[in-house]
């Protein structure tokens, strides 16, 4: 490379950098400004789109034009930061204010700038934190982050963000797995009024050495057959995919749920929805999620759901989830049984290392549930929606698949 030639992070003649509207009043730092997404951006996809795999400049394009108007229909825009002496992008912010009282926010710098990246994320979080809570009014402003990154970290901390929640190794960067943290800044005015519920963080716990419902190892000598495409089954129990078949029952046995605290609420799914969904089953591979049927072992019939969501192929960490459909049947153990099942999968046969789950602070039952099956409590993230008492909070657990085979 001789001197003239533009070194790969600086804007060269092929790829020009979209230009900087000289005229923008906010969202402005010392070395950058953020913005909404430009179709010119296509050609710098590295540097704000937070996949380790690389994309073409058309295909970013194509997905541009598809995904910009599909989040901003469900309130989550990425805003690209770019230098300001030429407007060249240097990394992202997604701001996630999809849930009613929340405003989520993730950072990325392009990995090309290296450890420099980390004061970029810094700069964006000085940005972007003021803006949502001062100006959008937003309840919670919270962010999830790499809790390694000692300069967003530092700058979290003067933006007077408590941490909330910790879940372990669930970042993989430069070779190692690091905690993602979880950290809040509350809105002056509605702590005033509701109180200050203090830091989640403080609500977390030791890992649980010793669970009730230790790893179980299936019966290999179970004498039931597995209905047609199960993956595991228990004495009682087997997971298989959902077929497009699946989804009257599942949406008929919702409409007769008694029971509101859980979850998002009640809402009367439509079958329409769920079997395009679960007909795509499998369209992507490695899915990102995988929401699996609980069906009983000797009947067939369709009992409940686990799943996994958010998978993260790297990092090997997922959120699980779980639900028996019959209000009758909780409480008795087929939903630790079927998490059994899930574990084993997750943690044996997709060499996954940490799962997590958050659960709405007013759902005991399955907060119990899973200290029962060996989650860790890893905090508390306020204010995550409106409640019957006004905001309500989630819990937050982990489990690491060496606590999950007993050390
Ligand atoms: C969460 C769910 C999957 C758990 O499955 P389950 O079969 O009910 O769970 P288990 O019976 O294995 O364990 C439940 C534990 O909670 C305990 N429990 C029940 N009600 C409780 C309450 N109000 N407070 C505290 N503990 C409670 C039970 O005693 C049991 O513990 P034990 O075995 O030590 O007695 C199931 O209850 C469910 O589908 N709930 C509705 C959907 C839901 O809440 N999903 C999770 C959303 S995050």
């Amino acid at each position: 490379m001789t001197a003239a030639t533009p070194a790969p992070d600086e804007p060269g003649a092929s790829n020009p950098a979209p230009g900087r509207d000289g005229e923008q009043r906010y969202l402005i730092g010392d070395t950058l400004f953020l913005r909404g997404l430009e179709l010119g951006d296509a050609a710098w996809a590295t540097a704000w789109r937070p996949s380790p795999f690389p994309i073409s400049a058309r295909q970013a394009e194509e997905q541009l034009r598809k995904l910009v108007p599909g989040q901003q229909g469900r309130r989550i825009a990425r805003l690209v930061a770019c230098r300001r002496d030429d407007g060249r992008p240097v990394g992202s912010v997604l701001v996630d204010d999809s849930e009613a009282t929340e405003s989520v926010v993730v950072l990325h710098a392009d990995p090309a700038l290296g450890p420099r990246g980390a004061d970029l994320q810094a700069e964006m979080l000085a940005l972007v934190v003021p803006w949502l809570s001062a100006e959008r009014q937003r309840p919670v402003v919270r962010l999830a982050t790499d809790a390694g990154l000692a300069p967003v970290m530092r700058r979290a901390e003067a933006l007077e963000m408590r941490p909330a929640a910790r879940l372990r190794d669930g970042v993989w960067r430069d070779g190692a797995l690091h905690d993602r943290i979880f950290l809040d800044l509350l809105h002056p005015a509605w702590v005033e009024r509701l109180g200050d519920p203090g830091p989640g963080i403080a609500e977390a716990g030791e890992p649980i050495l010793s669970p009730r419902a230790p790893a179980p190892r299936r019966d290999p000598d179970a004498a039931l057959p597995l209905p047609p495409n199960a993956l595991i089954g228990s004495e009682r129990l087997a997971l298989r995919p959902f077929q497009v078949e699946d989804a009257a029952t599942v949406t008929t046995l919702l409409r007769r749920e008694p029971d509101a605290s859980f979850g998002h609420s009640r809402f009367p799914y439509s079958p329409i929805a769920f079997s395009e969904g679960f007909g795509e089953i499998g369209a992507h591979d490695p899915p990102e999620e995988l929401e699996l049927a609980v069906v009983l072992r000797e009947t067939g019939e369709l009992f409940g759901e686990v799943g996994l969501y958010g998978i993260d192929w790297l990092a090997r960490s997922a959120e699980t989830g779980s639900w028996i459909y019959r209000a009758e049947q909780r409480g008795a153990g087929y939903g630790t049984e079927a998490k059994r099942l899930l574990l084993e999968y997750a943690f044996d046969r997709l060499g996954l290392h940490m799962l997590w789950s958050w659960v709405k602070s007013r759902n005991p039952r399955s907060q119990a549930a899973l200290r029962k099956q060996g989650y860790r409590d890893a905090g508390r993230l306020s204010w995550t929606n409106f409640g019957p008492d006004g905001f309500e909070d989630a819990r937050m657990f982990d489990l690491l698949a060496h606590e999950w085979r007993g050390g």
